[in-house]
């Protein structure tokens, strides 16, 4: 042998034998702030693990944080110790956490390393809404245990809404009297094991709106005692006397940071009617239903602010003037947290767009029946909860949210939130710089792989279909006549549902599996749409594409009629296809509407018919192609 083939075999069975350095880049999630990587291994179990408070960083590697630092933490481990430091036992717990991580990824013989790390945000949650349906304490609890390893340190709980309220209080015993609730015991062992996890819970009571369920048992509280209504009435003193007691039992039991009070989709129509609400608004100057709802959120927070609490509300406590030292969280859109941020006022973002798990995450043709919209995880991980904010020192953090009308069981909430949640972690947590969609997507699939290994019901990542494409034949300007032509459209489609206006529908790309991307939305009417192919041309088939999504109302054309023209005015009937999706199917349908035949014409117009037999009902196209 020669003595250079020698050292290259040495030097691969060295390297085989300890892990490669890059290697542990795959390992942690969230990815943390700096990993330096040294020399030789360390037997766990031979090794001494000191974990160190800190109460001097001058000198010391955290001394470099600036950010968030009572959560960051120094871990180094040598050839015979573990060395994990920080100035908190919240910082302990993180190194802790990768500790384990890494123990879960080389067992007893953990590569040498320095880790340095600190949360780009102090505030990484999960909301979850147990009103619509219940979860009980131990659901709860298992869903806290895996949030802490991946360094997740919120849960906002929404325990109230119009379906039920589901917190016990003291005086109050018709709030909860048919429906599966929470005793105060069920609450405490929640909030015992958060505590030991470093997750801050904040309990989220719901007002104006959304209180249906307390309209039910306590209608005085209303302006229309005798209609059903989401609404408190704000000119009602009692209404106050309610929200202060129950506000007041609830921070007792959470003693939390933050008390999050709704605020969102009030419908203010009844205010304006009221006598009560009209005399408030009298007394106080306030110029219309905006300002009432402001005057009484700014009330509320000025009650929680004299407990020692802060008051979080949806981003609608932005409509008619923000309360003093209220915290925005942004779900609407970036609007609310760019408005309130420029304010000064602290945000959380949690846009629909990106963190609304009750989405579906992969082909809705194959999910679960969920709200209607598609939310994969690289989405999810795309969101920089900075985006469009200019001081990002107002953004405490990012949360997603699980609303449940559509989920009922623990195995399907499961569903939802994994590995959706991770990514959350993710974006909380590290550097943008520091993010990297391949290698967090490996990482998503052992961690997936991991919590199905302790019993959690995950997404198969693994065998995740992706975005709706579009059949070859409609891109390749070869073959459809009508890509880039112009067309014309006789009944207009709603501004919310415009995407890029005419030509959507010769684009040669089919819409998203959510009827917000690439979609064409009619409300209350047929689809009447003219393409002008600019010269004539054989014609052999006509495709015009529709979605259903049952839960947002959008249906199917009951039919298409085809019909061609030389000059754009007189249409010979072509043809009328009936439609053949199930109109009561929950789970979205997509249908390519398609005329065949020979013929010769400049002009293609394509009528879908909307439901007669319901208001509110959307028909959406996304495609026209023909060959
Ligand atoms: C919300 O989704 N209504 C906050
Ligand atoms: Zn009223």
């Amino acid at each position: 042998m020669r003595p250079s083939f020698i050292a290259a075999a040495l030097a691969t069975l060295l390297l085989s034998c300890s892990p490669k350095p890059e290697s542990v880049e795959k390992v942690l999630t969230p990815t943390p702030l700096s990993i330096d990587m040294a020399e030789g291994t360390c037997r766990f179990s031979k090794a001494a693990v000191r974990n160190t408070i800190i109460n001097n960083t001058e000198g010391h590697a955290l001394g470099k944080i600036e950010k968030n630092r009572n959560q960051a933490y120094f871990l180094r481990i040598t050839r015979d110790s573990i060395i994990a430091e920080a100035c908190t036992p919240v910082g302990l717990f993180y190194a802790q956490q990768t500790l384990a991580q890494l123990r879960d990824a080389y067992g007893e013989t953990l590569p040498c390393m320095e880790i340095t790390d600190a949360p780009r945000f102090a505030y990484r949650g999960v909301m979850l809404d147990v009103s619509r349906h219940f979860f009980d304490k131990d659901c709860i609890k298992r869903q806290l245990k895996l949030w802490a390893k991946y360094k997740i340190n919120r849960f906002h709980w929404h325990l109230t809404d119009g379906i039920a309220w589901r917190i016990e209080m003291k005086g109050y015993p018709e709030l909860t009297a048919n429906v599966e609730h929470y005793t105060p015991e069920d609450i405490r062992e929640v909030l015992d094991l958060a505590d030991s996890l470093h997750i801050e819970v904040i309990p989220e009571i719901e007002m104006f709106g959304h209180s249906e369920e307390v309209w039910k048992v306590y209608p005085h509280l209303f302006c229309t005692e005798n209609e059903r209504t989401s609404e408190y009435c704000i000119g009602k003193e009692s209404v106050f006397t309610f929200l202060e007691d129950v506000l007041s039992q609830t921070m007792e039991m959470f003693d939390s940071e933050y008390i999050h009070i709704g605020g969102d989709e009030a419908y203010k129509g009844h205010w304006a009617k009221c006598p009560d609400c009209q005399r408030r608004m009298r007394e106080n100057g306030l110029k219309n239903t905006d300002e009432l709802q402001s005057w009484g959120i700014g009330r509320i927070s000025h009650f929680i602010n004299s407990k020692g609490h802060k008051m979080i509300g949806w981003d609608e406590i932005l409509e008619g003037g923000l309360a003093p030292g209220a915290v925005v969280m942004s779900w609407r859109g970036l609007d609310g947290g760019i408005a309130a941020a420029a304010a000064g006022h602290e945000v959380i973002m949690t846009p629909g767009r990106y963190c609304y798990i009750n989405n579906s995450q992969d082909d809705p043709r194959f999910e679960p029946v969920s709200q209607g919209g598609y939310l994969p995880l690289k989405q999810v991980y795309e969101y920089d909860p900075a985006m469009g904010i200019e001081n990002e020192e107002y953004v405490m953090g990012v949360q997603v949210n699980l609303w449940t009308e559509y989920v009922a069981t623990q195995k399907h909430l499961e569903y939802m939130l994994y590995p959706r949640s991770f990514a959350l972690a993710e974006i909380g947590w590290s550097m943008n710089e520091r993010k990297n969609w391949e290698s967090f997507h490996a990482r998503a699939l052992k961690a997936v792989e991991s919590a199905e290994a302790m019993g959690y019901n995950c997404f198969d990542l693994k065998a995740e279909k992706g975005e709706r494409t579009t059949p070859q034949w409609i891109s390749d300007p070869e073959v459809n006549l009508a890509l880039g032509k112009d067309v014309t459209i006789a009944n207009p489609y709603h501004k919310q549902y415009s995407a890029s206006g005419e030509s959507t529908l010769t684009d040669g790309k089919f819409g998203s599996w959510e009827c917000g991307k690439g979609w064409l939305g009619f409300l209350e009417c047929d689809t009447d749409i003219v393409v002008d192919l600019g010269e004539e041309k054989e014609i052999s088939e006509v495709m015009a594409s529709y979605g259903q999504w049952y839960t947002l109302w959008i249906w199917m054309p009951s039919s298409v009629r085809f019909s061609f023209s030389q000059d754009g005015v007189n249409f010979e009937p072509g043809g009328e296809v009936l439609n053949t999706v199930d109109t009561e199917d929950m789970i979205p349908s997509f249908a390519e509407f398609k005329w065949n035949g020979n013929t010769k014409a400049r002009y293609v117009r394509i009528e879908g018919l909307v439901r007669r037999d319901e208001a509110g009902a959307w028909l959406f196209t996304d495609e026209i192609a023909i060959r």
